[in-house]
């Protein structure tokens, strides 16, 4: 691969940096990170021991690949500093969430924008990754399929879908989270130790998510082999339904797509 230089190593950039290296894909010194604060920044020089630079133009000088991993509020000031100096054979991948890539084109005025929506599974090589693309960048989409498909699943969408692969995908990973800690509160409330609830917790949420993805099954055909009649886990899930689990989940799915719509 070809010099990648990340602007932006906040949570997302870091999670990328680490997946990356770890997939062996770019090595250390083909990754420069660069960002405002040099505290920052030397943390991420100690952790990865890649390139650092407080300068977005310097970290953008001998990279292919250039990925922007600012806020959205943060992206303008970021896009006018680099704007001149960008070359033309240069890519642009941004994961920043609610701006297009014609918006970035016009800015930049260059057509090599490829949208993508990774989340902080990367770190582990866990992303889910939706990507999107314009029709001139058909060639970069596959390498930047490539890079992604290091660090995790991927899946080329439509970038109309982007709001919603946000909210599924990136903020999923907090829903999913929120729900584990429910299952070891209630763990812990049965009589385990804390660590212990999340031991079982965990393994057993891997357990599930697997089950699905190897199995290539619907959830509920796996849900069907573990619910005796009359049962406990019958109980226990109809019990969840009757307080609103399946209800409130998608109302907060909605609720934070309805709110991804409105930010500008
Ligand atoms: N976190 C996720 O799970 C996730 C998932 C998918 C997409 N995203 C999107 O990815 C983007 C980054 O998210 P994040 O969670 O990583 O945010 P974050 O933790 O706030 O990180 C943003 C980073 O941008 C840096 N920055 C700010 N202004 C800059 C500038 N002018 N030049 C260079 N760097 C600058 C900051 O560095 P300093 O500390 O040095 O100021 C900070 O480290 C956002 O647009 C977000 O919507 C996030």
């Amino acid at each position: 691969m070809e010099n990648l230089a990340i602007i932006g190593g906040g949570n997302l950039g870091r999670s990328i940096v680490s997946g990356l290296l770890t997939s062996g894909l770019f090595g250390t010194t083909q990754i420069t990170v660069s960002g405002k604060s040099k505290k920052n920044l030397t943390a991420i020089k100690q952790t990865f021991n890649v390139v650092v630079s407080q300068s977005n133009t310097e970290a953008i000088q001998n990279a292919k690949w250039i990925l922007l991993c600012v806020q959205p509020k943060q992206l303008a000031s970021v896009l006018d500093e680099i704007k001149e100096a960008i070359h033309p054979d240069q890519m642009l991948i941004s994961t920043v969430t609610g701006v297009g890539i014609q918006e970035i084109n016009k800015v930049l005025s260059t057509n090599k924008v490829i949208r993508v929506m990774p989340n902080t599974g990367a770190s582990k090589k866990m992303s889910m990754t939706c990507i999107a693309a314009n029709n001139e960048c058909t060639e970069e989409l596959k390498t930047v399929e490539k890079m992604f498909s290091t660090i995790g699943k991927t899946l080329v969408i439509e970038e109309p879908l982007m709001q919603a692969a946000t909210v599924l995908g990136a903020s999923g990973i907090a829903f999913f989270l929120r729900f584990l800690r429910a299952m070891i509160q209630g763990g812990i409330q049965m009589g385990f130790h804390p660590h212990e609830a999340q031991i079982i917790a965990v393994q057993t949420a891997m357990g599930a998510a697997t089950l699905v993805s190897e199995n290539d099954t619907h959830p509920e055909c796996e849900i069907d082999k573990v619910t005796t009649p009359q049962g406990c886990t019958i109980q226990g899930l109809n019990e969840m339904e009757h307080q609103g689990l399946s209800s409130s989940v998608i109302k907060g799915v909605m609720a934070s797509y309805e709110k991804i719509n409105s930010i500008k």
